[in-house]
């Protein structure tokens, strides 16, 4: 059996949640492949809103395993909090949560260096979600990390004082006012790790590959976007892992022989939370109403989401590295109303048309080139047959289709479960 990827091809927060869990029924395991509680998953049924980060979106199904992959780093607090929550809610998580042993774990310090690495750059800051995400990854790739199954050793205690002694060290050489209490925080850690340890670990990497073994199915689930990947993504305004299907193989270790489909999810119009080049980002009326209609508030932050028009370049640049076989274009219903649409589909760079993300996107390189559409006045959120879209709408996505070459299966029309089209 093959793993079928799903995973964002935008700035993030194109929808992952709400459809990988839209998509459990369908699958045995569910498997999140990188990034951390940076990411915000939001899935909303039975008139409830559920916000995961570390946790993959499939835990609210009863029979479907969720794995937590080595590609992923855990801050052990956030975890714990995470878990607090299913329990309220009734879910058994512990039947139903694998972690990896090969994953990393985010340090009190870790975040603080976040915090003063961010305070340091001033205005040419990322806009980090500030949980630790950079540091922890670059310890990983540093060789000083801490992984899950460190924590089941007896002496891992003398690693971590270690390497939180390092990082205060690391964190006075910043020399910013950072301010935080160390015996705080690693109380309130240490009770997490202690939660953590009542879960079961796993090798992650041989279970997926006897599941697949005997039959299992396999979703494989991205977190933030393509354009945040740390090779392909606007760097450095990205974070610090591969988001796209490449890293799926790292972060789980599947193989890419391995790899069915791979379920690429977008919006009907662009978000980015942070800072970072956007070419196509509005600062009019048209981009205040996306802004509204849509909600776009960062389910992790709440910071407000920069809005602006669909970027078929990077779109087509996004699918390109994916290998993405399946479009699935979310928040249609946020478009209702729009006189005019209008969609990117070449950038004017430095004097020349190109259709390729050339190495910088900065404003004072590339102007965006738009093709206008006919909106729509429909409500399409009670909507639930392909054959209920306006013509208007079925143009829009026609258009996509023709020029990224791969089928939209998918069209969501609302944050709930059953505000799903699905397409043939
Ligand atoms: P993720 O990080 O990719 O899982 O996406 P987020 O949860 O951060 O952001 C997506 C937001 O849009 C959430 O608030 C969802 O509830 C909401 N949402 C998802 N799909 C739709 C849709 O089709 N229409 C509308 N209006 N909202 C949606
Ligand atoms: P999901 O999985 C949107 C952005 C941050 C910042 C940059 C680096 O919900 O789509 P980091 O904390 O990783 O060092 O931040 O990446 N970012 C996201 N933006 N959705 C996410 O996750 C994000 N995770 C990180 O805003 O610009
Ligand atoms: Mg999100």
């Amino acid at each position: 059996m093959a793993v079928d990827l799903l995973l964002g091809l935008q700035w993030g927060d194109e929808g992952k949640g709400k459809i990988v869990d839209v998509l459990t029924s369908k699958y045995n395991i569910i498997a999140r492949f990188q990034g951390g509680p940076n990411a915000g998953h939001t899935l909303v049924f039975n008139g409830k809103k559920h916000v995961l980060h570390t946790i993959p979106s499939g835990i609210f199904h009863e029979d479907t395993v969720n794995v937590v992959g080595n590609g992923v780093v855990i801050d052990p607090v956030i975890f714990k909090k995470e878990l607090d929550k299913l329990a309220e809610q009734g879910v058994d998580y512990k039947k139903a949560l694998l972690i990896s042993r090969k994953a990393h774990i985010i340090l009190p310090t870790h975040r603080l260096l976040d915090a003063a690495s961010e305070a340091s750059k001033g205005k040419a800051k990322i806009g980090s979600t500030l949980k630790g995400i950079g540091p922890t990854y670059m310890d990983k790739t540093g060789r000083n990390g801490i992984r899950v199954g460190d924590i089941e050793l007896a002496d891992w205690k003398d690693k971590y004082r270690s390497l939180a002694d390092k990082h205060e060290d690391m964190i006075k050489f910043y020399n910013v006012d950072i301010q935080y209490n160390l015996k705080e925080l690693e109380t309130e850690f240490f009770e997490a790790i202690a939660t953590l340890k009542t879960l079961t670990f796993i090798d992650s990497e041989e279970y997926l590959h006897q599941s697949m073994k005997s039959g299992q199915t396999i979703l494989a689930e991205g977190a933030q976007g393509s354009l945040l990947d740390i090779d392909f993504g606007t760097y450095p305004f990205v974070t610090s892992s591969n988001t796209t299907a490449a890293g799926a193989c790292t972060g789980l270790g599947i193989a890419p022989t391995q790899i069915g489909e791979v379920f690429g999810i977008f919006k009907a119009y662009t978000t980015r939370v942070g800072s970072g080049p956007f070419p196509t980002e509005l600062f009019d009326a048209d981009g205040e109403t996306m802004a509204k209609v849509g909600h776009e508030f960062g389910a992790t932050t709440g910071r407000p989401r920069r809005c602006g028009w669909l970027d078929l370049v990077a779109l087509r640049y996004a699918c390109q590295i994916n290998g993405v076989t399946q479009l699935i274009m979310m928040k249609g219903d946020v478009l209702s109303g729009f006189k005019t649409l209008k969609v990117c589909t070449a950038y004017n760079y430095k004097g020349e048309e190109i259709t390729h993300l050339p190495f910088n996107i900065e404003e004072e390189n590339v102007t965006p080139i738009y093709t206008e559409f006919k909106g729509w006045n429909e409500d399409l959120t009670e909507m639930t047959e392909a054959s209920q879209m306006p013509k208007a709408l079925n143009d829009y996505i026609d258009f996509l289709e023709k020029e990224l070459e791969i089928p939209i299966t998918i069209v969501s029309v609302g944050p709930d479960r059953k505000q799903t089209i699905v397409r043939q």
